[in-house]
């Protein structure tokens, strides 16, 4: 069916990582926000499925306990639905009244999907217009810089947010990458050698491509 291919491919944008994030207003359940606005810091702007519903309210409970630990990381968090600004704070009153947790970020009303498709967080085919899990990782200067996306059935993990937050902060702070399962002042390697020199002079693969900086430290 050509038709329904191009209009998914028309309909669907492709942002990658070194993309600038898509600027947009709106209105939220703390006033309305501008993307924009988050210049200077970094950002985790992300999309649930639905109001109301089960590992989406997990997410926002588990968002909200961890508030501190992205405010130590100076990063924001912007989450978008279609749902209705009405529908989102009826949800963030049940959360306060179920969990005892207030919801401690924006929530973006998006009923026209102008957010959902600017970022592509509207599944291609989807038999109704609810968002993905989709999560944008901005940093302060508006770059986009890591992006993940879970079907509605599979909830995010909050750690594993914070954590590719705290690395994209360590990497641009020296000329150094995170290896597997990275933590805070945990080691950190070199970046790869890519003249014959270099490689040619190593004794082994600690000086040639496994290159740690132990303790985080350059
Ligand atoms: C949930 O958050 O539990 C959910 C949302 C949409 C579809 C399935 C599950």
């Amino acid at each position: 069916m050509p038709d329904a291919i191009s209009d998914q491919t028309t309909q669907r944008p492709q942002l990658h990582i070194g993309d600038a994030a898509p600027n947009f207003a709106a209105r939220t359940t703390m006033g309305q926000v501008s993307l924009s606005d988050y210049r200077g810091r970094w950002l985790v702007l992300f999309s649930h499925p639905a109001d109301f519903t089960p590992v989406c309210t997990t997410e926002f409970v588990a968002l909200s306990r961890a508030a501190g630990r992205f405010a130590a990381l100076d990063c924001a968090l912007l989450a978008v639905s279609v749902d209705s600004l009405y529908s989102h704070l009826a949800w963030v009153r049940a959360i306060r009244d179920g969990f005892g947790v207030t919801v401690s970020f924006p929530i973006v009303e998006d009923p026209s999907m102008v957010v959902g498709r600017a970022y592509g967080m509207i599944a291609d085919g989807a038999r109704d217009a609810s968002t993905m899990r989709s999560t944008f990782f901005i940093d302060p200067a508006g770059i986009i810089r890591a992006m993940t996306c879970y079907p509605a059935t599979v909830g995010r993990a909050v750690d594993e947010m914070l954590r590719v937050v705290a690395a994209l902060q360590r990497v641009d702070a020296d000329d150094v990458v995170t290896p597997e399962g990275w933590q805070p002042g945990g080691d950190v390697l070199l970046p790869p050698e890519v003249h014959q020199d270099a490689m040619l002079a190593s004794t082994g693969i600690e000086t040639w491509f496994h290159r740690i900086a132990p303790g985080g430290a350059k």
